[in-house]
């Protein structure tokens, strides 16, 4: 497996801070009784909260407007305009959950029962929810295996006369490779709905993710980087299909007050929006602090061959770090296992996650969703045969096998202190590697 691509080093390099290459002594592997990089210091806690947040929630609870249909000013209409502001985009819905804001894109884009949507193996089970609930059909591209993003050509490959839009999933924070497939949905007539539910202020190209296809949906829930326990918002240009996103996500009934469609209940509630309003004024230094400290770390894990930071598409100036993801590469540590590989790095005081174990191709809804009744009515027994004929994402698997990453949304708003942590228990282990099987 290649390198990181041009592409990340440019941007990498690009805002390396000046911390220095603090390293400490490698020595005895902490698992095997050597002293641990890191003792006895925590991470800094993840949702974020200070006293702006709870005067925010306390002025939202004396108001008694709790409910978004209340006042026109009211905590989720500020936060819609605010988020739009931020994103760069003329409209903001919110909903109460990202799955929600990718059902509403969905259905507002009038694709149901008979279409398909292409979208990658993964991510969150929200996203092919979204699809699902709509009675389409998610088909799944296999990935890059360097970026964990979809990779264009599969998805071209696997347009039928049933596709009807693209739902490209920003993995990890980081943008997919948009050029690609903008271009792609515009040589097919094909909409594009942005699952940036991990991607909030990504930048890519001089545009924030989720400005760039039709729609684009993210996620508040507690672990993401702009976080309210559950809630999610829609942003876009196109006043008439925002306009639609509204209705639908309104119960069917539009802003004009008639009930025009069947539609969920999917309306954020006041006080979410109030909490995700009093976070909002420290959004950008947080997103800043987290690029700098990734950029160190990639830095700093230039030296460490069998550790490969997340492969960035040209034209990425900044992610989310909602997570910071790396490819574990065995054959660079004596053969060693992931699981041996993250034991040791956990004993050293920095813990590592495989993150998704199975890509959703391989989940038992498929042939769920395959053998019912109602799917068996909308498309062809061909259809079916060759969708479970072609499900096979090889790359996806070597992705889910590979992958050693660190929740990020807290652990990089950390000190340099804390990032050179990370880096010298990961250099330590790899330094030891020849002990590793000894584990
Ligand atoms: C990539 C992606 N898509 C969709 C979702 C669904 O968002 P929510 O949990 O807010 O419904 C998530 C949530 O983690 C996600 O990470």
């Amino acid at each position: 497996m290649a390198t990181a691509s041009v592409g990340a080093i440019a941007a990498v390099s690009r805002s390396v801070p000046a911390y220095g290459n603090i390293t400490k002594k490698a020595g005895k592997l902490a698992i095997l009784g050597g002293e641990p990089v890191r003792k006895n210091k925590s991470w800094p806690e993840w949702p974020y909260w200070d006293q702006e947040v709870l005067d925010s929630l306390m002025k939202t609870a004396k108001s008694r407007i709790w409910c978004r249909i209340q006042s026109s000013s009211g905590t989720v209409p500020t936060f819609e305009k605010k988020f739009a502001e931020l994103m760069g985009a003329k409209f903001c819905i919110a909903t109460g959950s990202g799955t929600q804001s990718l059902h509403t894109c969905v259905e507002a884009l009038g694709i149901g029962p008979g279409d398909e949507v292409i979208t990658s193996p993964y991510t969150d089970p929200g996203t092919i929810a979204s699809i699902l609930a709509a009675r389409a059909l998610p088909v799944l591209a296999d990935l890059d295996r360097q970026s964990y993003q979809f990779d264009p050509d599969d998805v071209e490959r696997r347009i039928t006369e049933n596709t009807k839009a693209i739902m490209p999933v920003h993995m990890m924070g980081q943008p997919c490779n948009m050029e690609a497939i903008m271009r792609i949905a515009k040589k097919h007539n094909l909409k594009v709905i942005e699952d940036a539910c991990q991607a909030h202020l990504a930048e890519y190209q001089g545009k924030q993710v989720g400005t760039i296809g039709d729609v684009g949906c993210f996620s508040f829930q507690s672990s993401k980087t702009i976080a309210c326990g559950e809630g999610g918002g829609i942003i876009g240009d196109n006043e008439e299909l925002m306009d639609k996103c509204y209705t639908v996500h309104n119960h069917g009934t539009s802003r004009r007050g008639s009930t025009e469609v069947a539609g969920p209940k999917y309306r954020m509630n006041e006080f979410e929006a109030a909490v995700l309003l009093g976070q909002l004024s420290g959004v950008q230094e947080r997103f800043a602090r987290r690029n700098e400290n990734a950029a160190y770390l990639s830095a700093r894990l230039k030296d460490v061959p069998g550790v490969v930071p997340q492969k960035l598409y040209e034209g990425t100036a900044s992610g989310s770090f909602y997570l910071y993801p790396m490819s574990y590469l065995k054959e660079h540590f004596n053969g060693a296992d992931r699981s041996t590989f993250l034991k040791a790095v956990d004993a050293e005081g920095v813990s590592l996650s495989p993150y998704i174990s199975q890509g959703l191709h391989r989940e038992p809804w498929i042939e769920n969703i395959l053998s019912q009744k109602v799917y068996k009515k909308m498309f062809s027994q061909e259809r079916l045969q060759k969708y479970r004929d072609e499900k096979a994402c090889p790359n996806c698997d070597k992705v889910c096998e590979e992958m050693a990453m660190i929740w990020a949304s807290g652990p990089l708003l950390g000190t340099k202190e804390d990032m050179a942590d990370i880096a010298d228990a990961i250099k330590k282990v790899y330094e030891n590697r020849d002990k590793l099987n000894s584990i």
